[in-house]
């Protein structure tokens, strides 16, 4: 394998600035470019069906704007284009990224009756004030039209987790400029507004999260992504999600290699179900950590009818709720439990909290066999910096692994580092060199246990002072009191080792196969034999084609 360096990469920020880059919080917001203006757009849903009509809000300080649209797959296809069209500023209300920015529409164009399903990137062209060009992209889904597709594959785009994470207008579910003080972030976000920059389109060379760096002795962490995020003006949530630095990922390397592959929102998973029924094999990819109820329903009932999921994704998380047909997203999270509503007379089973949050009753595992409060951190920061890169293979005669040549012992995706930077896991226990699920695990039952790696939901070192981490123990503190009651010492030592699985299961009439691990998506940009190998072998049998 390649030698890693053994320095933090520069990108010419200051050690103030590094901070800023990290503990800041920076984000896009109308007017930010100053006297160069700036055109921003976003669209009145995620996906539309061929045939439809997207409606496009634009607001721009150039008086009209160039158009055009892309399909983003293995190749890029322009569908559309025009030029000359009206623009003007519009005002956004201080709390868009909650409520919407409410702009009067701009543009209509209708969805081709022969636009494939797909990802669909607009680009908007403009005149800044000083004469140089201003752009931004925009991005919607074309979702499939109904009908039985033999031998497709649907890929379900992580929108839940891509909404969480969007950076414009200054609040999302991380960080923001919503309450009193203006300091708190968002427990409901709207999808109308922008997409933040880098969530559309990034450069080949962004960083990952996953620290490609051999971290020399006590070394006090940093954040490559985020540094180079502040550094050339992305948004500092590009690396944590978004169809750029995930879902892309495996949509093109599922047209590269052949497979017939369809683009569904998470909101059709929501609204209509039925959309699985037409594929025997469904896929979910990258940072996928923000679900509803109604979805897991979909995928439940399609699994137990006979589809097959495979999910090469880590960090299901969070249960949300939808509002206003999809506009909005809720998700109290950590403070769910003192401000969210349905704990004051609601259907608490519908409470926006961890999933595995007992009065929720549906951990995680019960759908994809693993759970987001056992698995967390690996391979950045104060969470394993140096640990594994791959997925340690214990059962290297599964039918997943045939034709890799990999052993009992070995790391599946090394190279490309397809283990972190989030991963989902099971309390287990090893016997006679096997991992088990535990009885209280919450695995379902028949789940085989084919890869096993630690993870950390804590940052902790004897060697480097608390001051200097960024993660520390808020999140373990968070799953210990969800788990069990307090957020104590003892409590927190029952959850701060975690764990990141390659799982497979039936269920009723179908089957389940998860690889739960973000970077997943990593081996197949960077085209790492095995990893694609193990792609294919789960593709290939659950489209009955093996
Ligand atoms: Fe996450």
């Amino acid at each position: 394998m390649t030698q890693l360096p053994t320095e933090f990469p520069d990108f010419g920020l200051t050690p103030e600035q590094r901070r800023e880059a990290v503990r800041g919080h920076y984000y896009e917001w109308p007017g930010m470019d100053g006297s160069s203006g700036e055109i921003w757009a976003y669209s009145d849903r995620f996906s539309y069906r061929p045939g439809e009509t997207v409606t496009l809000f634009v607001s721009a300080t150039a008086p009209q704007f160039s158009l055009a649209v892309v399909r983003d797959g293995d190749g890029e296809t322009k569908v559309f284009e025009g030029a000359g069209m009206a623009a003007r500023w519009q005002d956004t209300p201080d709390q868009c990224s909650v409520g919407g920015c409410g702009w009067e529409a701009s543009f209509e164009f209708r969805i081709g009756d022969d636009w494939p399903s797909g990802a669909y990137r607009v680009t908007l062209l403009a005149e800044g004030r000083d004469g140089n060009p201003i752009r931004s992209h925009h991005l919607f889904i074309v979702a499939p039209l109904p009908g039985r597709k033999p031998g497709r594959l649907l890929q379900v785009a992580a929108t839940g987790t891509w909404l969480a994470y969007n950076t414009w207008g200054g609040s999302n579910h991380y960080q923001g400029i919503t309450g009193p003080n203006h300091d708190q972030y968002a427990t409901t976000v709207s999808t109308q507004r922008p997409w933040c920059r880098g969530f559309v389109v990034l450069p080949k060379d962004a960083p990952r999260v996953p620290l490609e760096v051999a971290v020399p002795p006590k070394t006090v962490p940093r954040y490559p992504h985020m540094e180079w995020a502040f550094a050339t003006g992305h948004s500092k949530k590009y690396a944590s999600s978004g169809w750029a630095s995930y879902d892309s990922h495996f949509f093109r390397f599922a047209e590269r290699t052949g497979y017939q592959v369809d683009l569904a929102s998470q909101h059709e998973l929501h609204f209509s179900p039925e959309i699985l029924d037409f594929y025997d094999c469904v896929v979910f990819v990258g940072h996928d950590e923000y679900w509803t109820w109604e979805m897991r329903d979909a995928v439940d009932n399609y699994v137990t009818r006979g589809g097959h999921a495979a999910r090469f994704a880590g960090n299901f998380m969070w249960q949300t709720r939808l509002e206003d047909e999809g506009r909005r997203q809720v998700c109290y999270k950590y403070k769910a439990r003192a401000e969210d509503p349905v704990y004051r007379g609601g259907d608490i089973t519908r409470a926006t909290n961890s999933w595995e949050a007992p009065e929720i009753g549906r951990p995680g595992s019960a759908t994809f066999g693993l759970n987001a409060t056992r698995g967390v951190y690996a391979g950045w920061g104060g969470c394993a910096p140096r640990g594994v890169r791959g997925f340690p293979v214990y059962r290297p005669e599964h039918w997943a692994f045939a034709g890799t040549g990999i052993y009992y012992g070995d790391l599946l995706g090394i190279d490309s580092h397809v283990y972190g930077y989030e991963v989902d896991g099971l309390d287990f226990e090893i016997r006679g060199g096997l991992p088990y699920p535990t009885a209280t695990s919450g695995a379902p039952d028949g789940l085989q246990v084919l890869a096993v790696g630690m993870a950390s939901q804590v940052e902790e070192s004897a060697d480097i002072p608390i001051e200097d981490q960024f993660l520390t123990d808020e999140d373990g503190r968070f799953t210990a009191e969800t788990l069990f009651g307090e957020a104590s010492d003892a409590n927190l030592d029952k959850v701060k080792r975690g764990n990141g699985m390659i799982v497979n299961f039936p269920r009723g009439k179908g089957e389940v196969f998860h690889a739960g691990s973000c970077e997943w998506v990593a081996g197949l940009l960077r085209q790492d034999a095995m990893v694609e190998r193990v792609t294919k072998n789960v593709l290939d049998r659950y489209l009955g084609k093996s």
